[in-house]
């Protein structure tokens, strides 16, 4: 966390910094704690309310630890019709969360998102940048695999 007042030095007294220093802060811990927050509301001379509705307002800002694996599965009309649903529950039945938490080992969060623009294999999901597709619930638990696997290695 030492490295915010850095941070904050770079941003301190630029006009339109906030966004850009919040961003920065969240690209180095991988989410905004309350902590950051309360620093960066000092640093900046704003209230922690403003500092806040701002992260709140925008959604690329995160206040909870986020996992390494990103996984986003489609709720847009194509996928639903499909069995998105049925592939959201089996996700968190697998990861042992609901839509919108992390793992406690800090490897998965799980996010729904509206039409990723692959329709065409619908249902779909992706784990980071890659797309996965003609998803059944079968299909879960060996593709999560891959990806704790490649934490491991
Ligand atoms: S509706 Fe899911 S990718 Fe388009």
């Amino acid at each position: 966390m030492e490295d915010i007042s850095k941070l904050i030095d770079k941003y301190r007294g630029s006009h339109g910094g906030l966004i850009p220093l919040l961003q920065e802060a969240q690209d180095q811990a991988g989410y905004l704690s309350r902590e950051t927050l309360e620093q960066i509301a000092e640093g900046m001379k704003l209230s922690l309310a403003k500092v806040l509705g701002v992260t709140t307002f925008y959604s690329q800002f995160h206040l909870k630890p986020r996992g390494k694996n990103i996984i986003r599965i489609c709720m847009g009309t194509a996928c639903h019709v499909r069995g998105g649903a049925s592939i959201m529950a089996k996700l968190e039945e697998e990861l042992g969360i609901k839509t919108g938490e992390t793992t406690k080992d800090l490897e998965f969060t799980l996010e729904s998102v509206a039409c990723i623009g692959a329709c065409g294999l619908a249902p779909v999901m992706s784990i980071n940048d890659d797309i996965h597709g003609k998803l059944t619930p079968e299909k879960i638990p060996e593709i999560l695999a891959k990806y704790r696997r490649q934490e491991a290695v």
